[in-house]
């Protein structure tokens, strides 16, 4: 059985619908701060933090848990900024928490949600996993130290994981039943999406004067189905007793924001209006992943490599979202 952390919210509830649909047993561990009760359907919820060690220690005793997969963590990377203590205790000291708990109740397989912000700016394009890593936030950061105690555990504990530095999540369960929904929504798809339906005045532009062709921040969507897939792939290999690795997850495409919001009219039929704002600071150029790694040690296969097809995706729960 595994356990998945922050498996109410956008990235975690995908790979929960993923993995019940390959009939594995999993339970959620969620704290539906951010997270909703009705992207868990079907599947345990247990409402409560990662930060709480009894809650842990009841719930390593009555599951019959091998697994943790742990998307659990705050993401928004401005506030980050903002607020560092909120990302340092909850990504790093709470998940340190976590791992302690497993260690000391004999779980040993972890599946991590990294990031490519633990790269920092990019000193070539497309980043592989030996890129030096140099985060420029605390978000990053947080998920960089997570990255060093994994590490660390591996070869003190025997603690055996996967650490996968997804780029740019985007698009939603093609059936519909769940979909990206944060509040507030920062990110460049969904808002660009609302602004098409009229829920929104205009989509901002952060930046139109990078050294990128269109002069805007290209980005690498990768379609949130092929990161459950990936996620699946990982432990599979995990409970083969194959050694740990990092992974970056990407398309290996970049798009700028001015293409998104073109491919988003193609997609809706409808004119989207786009004003030229200031950088947003902390953005990168340009982040494209190589995932040759994936591929070849995951046997990982995309299954959504056009954006177009994301983004319909996406448009159909944005059309229809349920939550
Ligand atoms: N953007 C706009 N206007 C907007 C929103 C975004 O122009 O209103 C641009 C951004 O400047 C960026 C691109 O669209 O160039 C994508 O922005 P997102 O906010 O959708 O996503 P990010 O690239 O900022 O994603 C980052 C990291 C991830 C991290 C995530 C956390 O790349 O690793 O933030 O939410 F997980």
């Amino acid at each position: 059985m595994i356990l998945v952390t922050g498996g109410a919210g956008y990235i975690g509830s995908h790979y929960v619908l993923y993995e019940s649909a390959r009939g594995s047993e999993v339970v959620i561990l969620d704290n539906l701060v951010y997270g909703h009760r009705e992207a868990a359907s079907g599947v345990p919820l247990i409402e409560g933090d990662i930060g709480d060690r009894a809650l842990l220690d009841r719930i390593f005793r009555d599951y019959p848990i091998d697994a943790v997969v742990h998307f659990a963590a705050y993401a928004y990377v401005g506030e980050s900024v903002t607020d560092p203590s909120k990302y340092y205790q909850n990504n790093v000291a709470a998940t340190l928490n976590l791992l302690d708990a497993m260690r000391d109740h004999g779980v040993l397989r972890f599946i991590f949600s990294s990031s490519c912000a633990t790269y920092g700016n990019p000193q070539y394009v497309p980043l592989d996993e030996k890129h030096p890593q140099n985060p420029i936030n605390p978000y990053g950061e947080s998920k960089f130290i997570c990255e060093k105690m994994l590490a660390a555990y591996d070869h003190a504990y025997g603690m055996r994981f996967a650490s996968l530095r997804y780029f740019n999540a985007a698009g939603a369960d093609p059936e519909g039943r769940i979909g990206e929904s944060h509040d507030p929504e920062t990110h460049l798809i969904p808002l660009v999406l609302q602004t098409a339906q009229g829920r929104r005045e205009a989509i901002s532009i952060f930046g139109t004067d990078y050294d990128t062709p269109d002069g805007t921040c290209i980005r690498d969507y990768i379609h949130i189905l092929d990161l459950a897939q990936a996620h699946a792939l990982a432990l599979d290999r995990l409970r083969d007793g194959q050694p740990s690795g990092f992974y970056n997850l990407g398309t290996e495409h970049g798009y700028s924001v001015r293409e998104v919001i073109r491919l988003c009219e193609e997609v809706t039929g409808l004119p989207i209006r786009a004003v030229e704002g200031p950088r947003r600071p902390g953005d990168p150029p340009r982040l494209v992943a190589s995932a040759a790694k994936a591929k070849a040690e995951l046997g990982w296969q995309p299954r959504y490599p056009d954006l177009r097809e994301t983004i319909r995706t996406a448009w159909n729960w944005e059309q229809n979202r349920r939550f």
